[in-house]
């Protein structure tokens, strides 16, 4: 399975997201690869707690391979490379975890044929090995969305492929907008999918929305407000949730609501279940919400008919 990760904006919690949901498939099992097409800011490697000369790829990286310098992009066995204590002992059971850096020093960059080809070849090849493909695309409607845009569109070569496609982005009202805009707007992925050929109702079918860092009312990080502030709180919860359903990215299309987690408010990382179970630095609720994103992806009653 092939899974975009896309948001209008940045800072969206897209990378820490999606890389927790490939460290949580491939606890489960599962053979899964992280392919970091962020190209304009290439930073997943952080999350995944890789050493600094890991983190320092400079030729050898995703932008390379795309732009034809090299014919292979350097890949980081997590498992074996991590410097995070927890994922050291790759578990027994879980499958493999493999993060296909960018450039460090790469930038974004304008993509045609020879990228298209590349990226397609690439795709086909990890297929054979994974079970799982996440790809974290730069934020906005970017040269990295066209790409994929194009490789999965009939006759582009992946078309076959089963895809989903996560749009992110945080509860409030301006990101709300961005999302929806992104996806059903003049210049978002329907529109620029159906010029590449892409049947609308399909790719609409593929994507879902994920909610990052939203605050739980109920909890009791909540308790010291006053009646003021918390009546106010609910009610802009309330006000987005309304805005939300008629910009068409309505509780239907959500596939997980991240809580606001103080551990990743403090650090981007995967969050363990060391870290709930032992340490008790980050909550529950996170963890049954990453698990619910990740168990979600996989249901076919989630996605329709797709
Ligand atoms: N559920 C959460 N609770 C609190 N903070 C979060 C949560 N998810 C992500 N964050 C934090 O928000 C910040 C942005 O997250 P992240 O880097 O994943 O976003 P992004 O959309 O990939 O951004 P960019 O466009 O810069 O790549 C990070 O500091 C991250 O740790
Ligand atoms: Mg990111």
């Amino acid at each position: 399975m092939l899974v975009f990760a896309a948001s209008d904006k940045g800072g969206t919690g897209r990378s820490v997201t999606s890389a927790n949901l490939a460290y949580r498939s491939a606890l489960a099992g599962d053979d899964v690869c992280f392919l970091d097409f962020d190209f304009g800011s290439p930073t997943a490697t952080a999350v995944f707690d890789l050493p600094v000369g890991d983190l320092d790829v400079r030729e050898t990286g995703l932008h390379s391979y795309l732009r034809g310098a090299i014919g292979t992009p350097h890949r980081v066995d997590v498992w074996t490379r991590t410097e995070h204590s927890d994922l050291r002992d790759r578990p027994s059971g879980s499958g493999r975890l493999v993060l296909f850096p960018g450039d460090r020093s790469g930038g974004e960059f304008v993509t045609g044929d020879d990228q298209l080809h590349r990226c397609v070849d690439l795709v086909l090849r990890l297929k054979r090995e994974f079970d799982m493909i996440v790809v974290d695309l730069s934020a906005g409607r970017s040269y990295a969305m066209d790409l994929v845009l194009a490789a999965t569109a009939p006759r582009g070569g992946l078309d076959r492929l089963k895809r989903r496609w996560l749009v992110f982005h945080r509860w409030t009202h301006q990101h709300v907008r961005a999302a929806a805009e992104l996806t059903f707007g003049e210049r978002g992925i329907l529109r620029a999918g159906e010029l590449l050929g892409h049947r609308p109702e399909e790719l609409d079918g593929s994507i879902r929305f994920v909610r990052a860092a939203v605050a739980d009312l109920d909890s009791p990080l909540w308790a010291q407000v006053t009646p003021a502030q918390y009546a106010w709180l609910r009610q802009c919860d309330q006000r987005l949730e309304q805005l939300a359903a008629v910009l068409g990215i309505g509780e239907s299309r959500v596939l997980a609501s991240i809580p606001l987690e103080p551990v990743l408010q403090w650090q981007e990382r995967l969050i363990t279940d060391e870290d709930v179970f032992d340490r008790r630095i980050a909550d529950h609720g996170t963890l049954d919400s990453l698990d619910g994103l990740t168990r979600r992806l996989y249901d076919d009653s989630h996605w329709g008919e797709l």
